[in-house]
């Protein structure tokens, strides 16, 4: 096994705060409206294994808007349908000249093995139910346009933390800085076992106590595919769990309502929430593009 290629981002945990800090702030640099030359002539292969609609869309246009080629790799239309493994994948990948490649896959660990067999950098864009490093970096991204810093803050995530990537790679960057981070849903979806997940995680059964001063509510997509064996009551969850917009006045006035989406309307929560003032559900979207910028000029040595 090799080490990951310089530039590579494979998940949160081992990131270094001072790292994060300095992706962040190249984001804050970037421009997705004024195409930049910094990346011309290298060649961006976005590998999925599994579907997505704002990863992929937002590593295309922040790898178009830095001047970069963009390949697109679905399982479903290349020969992974014939049972060609992820290394072999990744190696004729290489071998047609791949400069870096952006990877979702079900299974966890799977980039961090492809990164330990390549010689380009590999950034992880979901694995299983592992880390989405790119998700946490750009909600940190967002939660920082509208507070001053992370100092005293309070974050609420809520739903089905256990399967959630997003979540855990959340906990591990917003905990990095001190935030305080309470996690609320029934035990099939927050297991005691996930206060451990990061330092001074808190769990709580109840909505109304996790809501109470809270400055950010994250909440999470009920994951159904990833749920075997579960028998969750989706009627329950959501008399329990649904953020409507009765709960979201026990947090913050000024409260944020996040979501990395695909968002549920009716069950995560309702649509007057989504759509509401609160929301900065689009705007989450939107800040993937020039957060992604900043992670691709960084694995492509760019990040001047
Ligand atoms: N948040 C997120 O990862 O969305 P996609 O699955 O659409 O990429």
């Amino acid at each position: 096994m090799n080490t990951p290629a310089r530039g590579s981002l494979l998940g949160i945990e081992h990131l270094e705060a001072k790292e994060i800090l300095g992706l962040l702030k190249l984001a804050r640099r970037m421009n997705p409206l004024k195409t930049r030359p910094l990346l011309r002539g290298k060649r961006v292969v976005l590998l999925f294994y599994e579907n997505s609609t704002r990863t992929r869309s937002s590593f295309e246009f922040a790898a178009k808007s830095l001047g970069a080629m963009t390949t697109l790799l679905q399982a479903s239309s290349s020969s992974i349908e014939k049972g060609e493994s992820v290394l072999d994948t990744g190696y004729t990948l290489r071998a047609v000249g791949a400069d870096c490649i952006v990877m979702r896959h079900p299974s966890a660990g799977a980039p961090h093995l492809m990164a330990e067999h390549l010689d380009i950098p590999v950034i992880n864009a979901g694995d299983g139910m592992h880390e989405h490093p790119s998700q946490a970096l750009l909600d940190a991204y967002t939660i920082l346009k509208h507070q001053k810093s992370f100092k005293g803050l309070h974050v609420t995530i809520i739903g089905d933390i256990f399967h959630s990537r997003v979540a855990r790679s959340a906990c591990h960057l917003l905990t990095k800085f001190g935030v305080t981070v309470t996690l609320c849903g029934p035990p099939e979806f927050v297991p005691e076992v996930a206060a451990t997940l990061a330092p001074g995680l808190r769990i709580t059964r109840h909505i109304e106590d996790a809501l109470r001063g809270t400055d950010v509510i994250m909440l999470l997509r009920v994951q159904k595919e990833r749920m075997a064996g579960h028998r969750i009551k989706l009627e329950s969850y959501i008399a329990r769990y649904q953020m409507t917009a009765a709960r979201l006045k026990l947090a913050k006035r000024d409260a944020l309502v996040m979501h990395p989406g695909p968002i549920i309307r009716g069950l995560e929560l309702t649509a007057d929430v989504a759509d509401g003032t609160q929301s900065v559900i689009v705007d989450e979207v939107r800040n993937g593009v020039p957060m992604r910028m900043a992670i691709l000029a960084r694995a492509l040595g760019k990040a001047k």
